[in-house]
């Protein structure tokens, strides 16, 4: 385990857009691992379903009770939603770290595509609106399949955690760690943002090849 060192066990974990499958998967294994878990969305009712879905450990409001209510919070809309979602939370989020899983990409007949966008990388645009806050970019290659499959104990996967604040990388690395199987990797500064997002458009169009649920693992570390 690489980062082990920082003791996350305690800490809420709040979802805005967790009752798509990213943010659900994601709350699922959380909450598997004995962390609050907090699900978030534009509407109550929906992050009420989500979170009674989950079950134990899971509670849900409209996101910005709870980017205001968790200790961290994990973004997890669409690129279309996201500038707009966290330029309404600025205050909310102050001081907080953020984690950004966003992948800007477009979808046409050959596929997934990388969209460019102005500030570098969905991370950079949080980082840009978010002046206040602690901004990690992480988990943009995991899959929701596997994060919500009850047959799949072990997620085989390397998430790459990239961010310009060490405690706060250390503290995603950790949180990554929390789901059984992964490793968190420290991935370089948030202006090396961009590839990470992008190649998750590679890595759709490996898993589409075939027909699997494929995820990164980095060597000799
Ligand atoms: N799916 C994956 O396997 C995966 C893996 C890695 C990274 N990601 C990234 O994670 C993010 C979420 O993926 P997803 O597949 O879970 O997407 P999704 O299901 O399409 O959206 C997630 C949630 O975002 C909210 N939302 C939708 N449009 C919004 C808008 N304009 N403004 C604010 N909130 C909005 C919705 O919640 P409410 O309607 O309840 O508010 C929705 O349930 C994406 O950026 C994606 O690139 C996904």
């Amino acid at each position: 385990m690489i980062g082990r060192m920082t003791d996350v066990s305690g800490l809420s974990i709040g979802i805005l857009g967790g009752t798509g499958d990213q943010g659900k998967g994601l709350a699922r294994r959380f909450a598997l691992a004995g962390h609050r878990v907090l699900i978030g969305s534009r509407s109550e009712q929906r992050a009420q379903d989500a979170a009674g879905d989950i079950g134990a450990g899971a509670s849900g409001g409209a996101n910005a009770a709870v980017a205001a209510e968790a200790d961290i919070v994990i973004v997890a809309v669409p690129y279309e939603g996201h500038k707009a979602l966290l330029e309404s939370l600025r205050a909310e989020l102050a001081g907080k770290i953020v984690v950004d899983c966003v992948n800007p990409l477009g979808f046409d007949k050959q596929g997934a595509y990388a969209l460019p966008v102005e500030e570098g990388s969905a991370a950079q645009q949080a980082a840009a609106v978010l002046t206040e806050s602690r901004v990690v970019a992480a988990f943009h290659h995991v899959s929701a399949v596997l994060l919500m499959d009850p047959a799949v104990e072990k997620v085989d996967l390397d998430v790459l955690v990239l961010g310009d604040d060490r405690e706060a990388t250390d503290t995603v690395q950790a949180l990554a760690e929390v789901i059984p199987g992964v490793r968190g990797v420290y991935g370089g500064r948030l202006r090396n943002s961009h590839q990470i997002e992008a190649l998750t458009a590679n890595i759709i169009s490996v898993n589409r090849r075939y027909k699997a649920h494929a995820g990164l693992r980095i060597t000799d570390i």
